[in-house]
């Protein structure tokens, strides 16, 4: 505590008038935890009470001492602080890890630009994985990357066999198989812009896919993401419980990570998901978003809200802006090892992802961002979440946009 703060309160003292201090107020002083006894001009201190100060430690200083300025705090910062006051207990909630993990016998990515390159960095650093074929239609570049993270398997001991090419046939025989493949946008792009590009490379990838490789399960990053899962969902012909778009995860976690930096907390002390597309239509569910446990508004203004809803929907835009020969990297490879996680058992409950829903909320035969849980077989169930009537609005108007794009 600052000394000054220790001070005596002002409406103690009577400047006008001479105080007499004696043995009892220096006593008061120190009972209060005070060391300081502030002097003011007249002041008469008595013998004793000058004894009684060097006795108890307490400095009789010549006032009147300077005063710090009043720090003036916003009412939210205020009441973040007092409710950590009442609770300075509170601990995020552990994630739900499961002991039972199993291991991805063969794990493909198709695609080894940066999303790629860092699933296949943090599967072998993770050893969540026996092999891990890249594979990429640029030439000498899966197999660049496969040999640089054998290079490191020295220093990491990671045991992943891990090969990379550019056939598409080196898929086969994989149980999961990541689609990242695809152009990336470019500053003043939108996802949807990539349409008619990346529904050609989805095709041939699905294809290859059901041909090589009919037992696995698919995860779609490619952009624009919700149209691109609805293609590979066409192409490979296999049930929606195998086809799962990554888009959720991602949101989700700008979405945390903006409201941990708007409210001065840590990232792990929110909890949020964002639904919808991974676009304009996205849903950052504000009505079920916590920080501590408690509602977004016991932190936060509602600009402040705004602003987190904002930054999350234009978060890969923000990315794609500052580096303007591309997208984000680091955090859809991370979101993409989160749904690799549940699928192989080392994580538990229910994730946002896109699949295809065959009534869920309402919405039929659209690929959208709901709650899912997943295990070895893919999508086990769809966990829907009471939301506010806005955003079931939000949710469909998103289904309807999706389908629209699709249709044209
Ligand atoms: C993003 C791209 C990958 O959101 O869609 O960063």
């Amino acid at each position: 505590m600052p000394l000054l703060r220790r001070l005596m309160p002002l409406k103690d003292r009577r400047a006008d008038l001479a105080r007499v201090i004696a043995t009892e107020q220096i006593n008061a002083t120190r009972q209060r935890g005070l060391r300081l006894f502030e002097l003011l001009p007249g002041d008469i201190v008595t013998a004793q009470a000058r004894e009684t100060a060097q006795r108890l430690g307490v400095a009789l200083m010549d006032g009147p001492l300077e005063r710090p300025a009043v720090v003036r705090t916003d009412g939210a910062t205020a009441m973040r602080r007092s409710l950590y006051r009442r609770n300075p207990g509170w601990r995020a909630p552990e994630q739900k890890k499961r002991t039972t993990a199993r291991r991805i016998k063969r794990l493909a990515l198709v695609g080894a630009g940066g999303v790629g390159a860092n699933i296949a960095h943090l599967c072998a650093s993770a050893d969540s994985a026996r092999e891990i074929t890249l594979i990429d239609i640029t030439p000498g570049l899966a197999e660049s990357i496969a040999l640089d993270l054998r290079h490191a398997s020295g220093i990491s001991r990671s045991p992943a066999a891990i090969t990379g090419g550019s056939d598409l046939a080196l898929v086969a025989g994989a149980d999961v198989v990541v689609v990242t493949a695809g152009r990336p946008r470019t500053p003043g792009m939108t996802r949807a812009d990539l349409i008619q590009t990346n529904r050609r490379v989805i095709l041939s990838t699905g294809q290859a896919i059901r041909d090589h490789a009919p037992g696995a399960i698919v995860i779609v990053v490619t952009n624009p993401l919700d149209e691109m899962t609805v293609e590979m969902q066409r192409a490979t012909g296999f049930d929606r419980s195998r086809i799962i778009g990554m888009a959720g995860t991602l949101d989700s976690s700008r979405f945390r990570q903006a409201i941990a930096d708007a409210a001065g907390v840590a990232v792990a002390d929110v909890e949020a998901v964002t639904l919808g597309s991974h676009g304009e239509e996205m849903v950052p569910v504000v009505s079920r978003a916590t920080i501590r446990g408690r509602t977004l508004s016991t932190w936060l203004t509602s600009q402040q809200i705004d602003d987190c809803v904002r930054a999350t929907i234009g978060g890969g835009g923000a990315v794609v802006a500052l580096r303007r020969n591309g997208s984000a990297t680091l955090a859809p490879a991370h979101a993409t090892v989160e749904l690799i996680d549940h699928i192989r058992g080392a994580r538990a409950g229910s994730v946002p992802a896109s699949v295809m829903l065959q009534g869920e909320y309402g919405i039929d035969g659209v690929v959208l961002g709901v709650m899912c849980q997943f295990g070895a077989s893919g999508l086990l169930q769809i966990d829907e979440l009471k939301l506010s009537a806005a955003e079931q609005q939000a949710l469909h108007d998103a289904a309807t946009a999706i389908a629209r794009r699709l249709a044209e």
